[in-house]
């Protein structure tokens, strides 16, 4: 049976040590690192997440302040508060929940914010700075992928890496960080052909995909690393990977649950970039 790699034990070492950091952080300079979280609409899932971060900010001893505007915001609107929370001194770190309502352009809105309280890292300053290899922050999700990686002692040097999903927000900064680990990096998606092949033939396998439990043992080569940033929803309220998990397992050698996964590693990742942009503010 495969070795579970567990996101919720990892992400509270990380916490701990930020925790640790902040103290002094804030004996040092007397502010807080500050962190604006905001939401647009109801959607349930965002909802969560939101919580978890706020809670992440409370935990380590952050400012943190909620902005949970109507679905009916218009785009002028969260532009302005936008711009209001990049002149506010007692803020760091803006992250606007994703998705926002389709009235509204995620890419302007990303764009507005300061890139150096970018802590998302989605601004394409931020991303530019990732594709050379040369940033303040890393993109949470992809980031926390790594910390479990190297957690689990695997070296990634001439690994066969198969990322699959390209989404700007997982698979494109997660081929770009393993690549930076000296991986062969191979990213698929809806339209590659003959998946379970290239996938076969992986070391390390992420998937992101957002499919309920798509790969499943046969997808897995034996000794495998395999990583599920999927969060799915069954119509039974259960929460799933894109990996079967049972049946992966078994052909394994390290694999992530879901949830106490990856999921935790974001918001450890957050809290990570959010004392970078309080250190970078005041240094
Ligand atoms: N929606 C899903 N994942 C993320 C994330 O990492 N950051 C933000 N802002 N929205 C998301």
């Amino acid at each position: 049976m495969a070795k579970i790699l567990d996101g919720k034990a990892v992400s509270q070492r990380v916490k701990n040590a930020l925790k640790d950091e902040t103290e002094k952080f804030v004996e040092k300079y007397g502010i807080k690192p500050g962190l604006a979280v905001v939401i647009v609409g109801d959607d349930p899932a965002s909802r969560v997440y939101v919580n978890s971060k706020k809670k992440a900010c409370a935990e380590i001893g952050y400012y943190s302040e909620e902005h949970a505007l109507p679905e009916s915001t218009t785009e002028g609107e969260l532009l302005s508060l936008v711009e209001k929370l990049n002149g506010d001194e007692k803020i760091h770190g803006i992250l606007v929940q994703l998705p926002l309502p389709k009235h509204i352009n995620e890419e302007k809105i990303i764009n507005a914010i300061n890139p150096k309280k970018d802590v998302d890292a989605f601004h394409p300053v931020n991303v530019g700075k990732i594709m050379i290899g040369n940033f303040d922050f890393l993109p949470c999700t992809p980031a926390g992928v790594m910390e479990l990686i190297n957690e689990a002692g695997i070296d990634l040097t001439g690994k066969n890496c198969v990322v699959v999903g390209r989404s700007n927000i997982v698979g494109k900064p997660q081929a770009m960080l393993l690549l930076h680990k000296n991986a062969t990096v191979t990213i698929c998606h809806s339209k590659t052909k003959n998946i379970k092949e290239i996938t076969k033939n992986a070391d390390v396998l992420v998937a992101a995909v957002g499919r309920a439990q798509m790969f499943d043992g046969d997808y897995i080569k034996d000794g495998a690393v395999v990583i599920d940033v999927g969060m799915n929803r069954l119509e039974n309220k259960k929460l799933v990977g894109d990996v079967d998990f049972e049946s992966a397992a078994k052909k394994a050698s390290c694999i992530t649950p879901v949830p106490g996964g990856v999921g935790p590693m974001t918001i450890a990742m957050l809290m990570k970039n959010t004392l970078t942009a309080a250190k970078n503010a005041v240094l």
